[in-house]
């Protein structure tokens, strides 16, 4: 099937086409530069900055992919979670194309097409297999036990991981956004500098906001004395107290679970000492992983339009009242719920 993904659940305007699996363009059109300045996303702005990109990433999209409206079969967009001014803008682009040309269109939840991000990759996994969803919103570990069928092994109780490593670096004053700049940094530092706490330890779920108060804490004791020079030995030590709690909390569930694959997705996917860290101790337990392909780690709408054909093709379509969602957690089968236990 020839369908155009659409994503607009963040900060990132994404568009993309797929036709039968395989990836045919992948635009996405970044506010990185708009937020910037006040350390995070600002609601509002991204709202007005999607519904600025929205249609010339589209169009992008289609001419990458050599196809015209008149090709496409079928829409899938990014129902929830995620800022519901944002959600908007695609949904309605979505249900007003999908109207234009007579297509079914199909609304996706954004987690689980981080999770199908793994199927565009050249090594794909097979059912079932445990997944840890790691971004700015998110630290989840699911069984994923077949399209739509999830069991949720582990949660953080506060912060995302991807939440931790942003305002440690709003705190040092690094930059937006704190999981890329804290990536390259930690490259110069020596992860075992500093001590910082690896919450919950013999919990199925995650804690980092305590983390980031340990930082807080040292760099007030430390005010007088703390050089530059060793601020990439404070992010890499940070960021190995996040990294080393990912690995083995993940581990220790898809052991639990009987799970010898596991797919590792979401932005905080692209750290290069999460890769490492993941891959030395998944050779050490025999179990294989799988990584989507680095631009497809953070949000993009190739997962979204991958996801989509699929369930188009078995049939799933929605109804152009459909509404967007903020919360949306992934439990058995994707039925929208709001107000979730699951933090978005
Ligand atoms: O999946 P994503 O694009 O958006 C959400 O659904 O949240 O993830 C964004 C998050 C941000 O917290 C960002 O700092 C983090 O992913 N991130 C990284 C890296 N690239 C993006 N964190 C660590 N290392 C990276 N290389
Ligand atoms: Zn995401």
């Amino acid at each position: 099937m020839f369908v155009l993904g659409i994503e607009s659940s963040c900060d990132e305007t994404a568009a993309a086409v797929v036709r039968d699996g395989k990836l045919l363009s992948c635009v996405i059109a970044s506010q990185i530069k708009d937020h910037s300045a006040y350390g995070g996303v600002v609601p509002e702005l991204a709202s007005r900055k999607h519904i600025e990109a929205i249609v010339p990433v589209i169009e992008q999209a289609l001419r990458e992919a050599g196809a015209a409206f008149r090709d496409l079969e079928g829409i899938a967009v990014t129902r929830g979670p995620g800022l519901i001014g944002s959600l908007l803008v695609g949904l309605s682009a979505a249900k007003a194309l999908a109207y234009a040309l007579g297509i079914p269109f199909v609304g996706v939840n954004h987690l689980e097409a981080h999770i199908m991000a793994s199927s565009l990759g050249e090594k794909k996994p097979n059912f079932p297999f445990a997944a840890l969803v790691v971004s700015g919103g998110h630290t989840n570990v699911y069984s994923v036990k077949n399209y739509h069928q999830f069991a949720l092994l582990g949660q953080t109780r506060d912060d995302a991981a991807g939440e931790a490593l942003d305002k440690a670096a709003k705190l040092l004053d690094l930059g937006y956004p704190g999981g890329v700049v804290i990536d390259r940094m930690s490259r110069d530092g020596s992860p075992e500098c500093f001590s910082f706490p690896r919450a919950m330890k013999d919990s199925p779920d995650f804690s980092f906001s305590g983390l980031k108060t340990s930082l807080l804490v040292m760099m007030k004791k430390r005010a007088s004395s703390f050089t530059e020079a060793e601020l990439p030995n404070v992010v890499a030590s940070y960021q190995e107290a996040i990294v080393d709690v990912l690995v083995e909390k993940t581990l220790r569930a898809a052991r639990e679970n009987n799970l010898d694959q596991i797919v590792v997705c979401g932005g905080v996917a692209a750290n290069s000492r999460l890769r490492t860290k993941f891959s030395e101790a998944a050779i050490r337990e025999g179990v294989e992983l799988f990584f989507p392909p680095m631009i497809l780690c953070t949000d993009n709408a190739a997962m979204v339009a991958a996801l989509g054909e699929i369930m188009l093709e078995n049939g799933r379509s929605d109804s152009l009242d459909l509404n967007a969602v903020s919360r949306w957690p992934l439990v058995s089968l994707s039925s929208a719920k709001t107000g979730g236990a699951e933090k978005t």
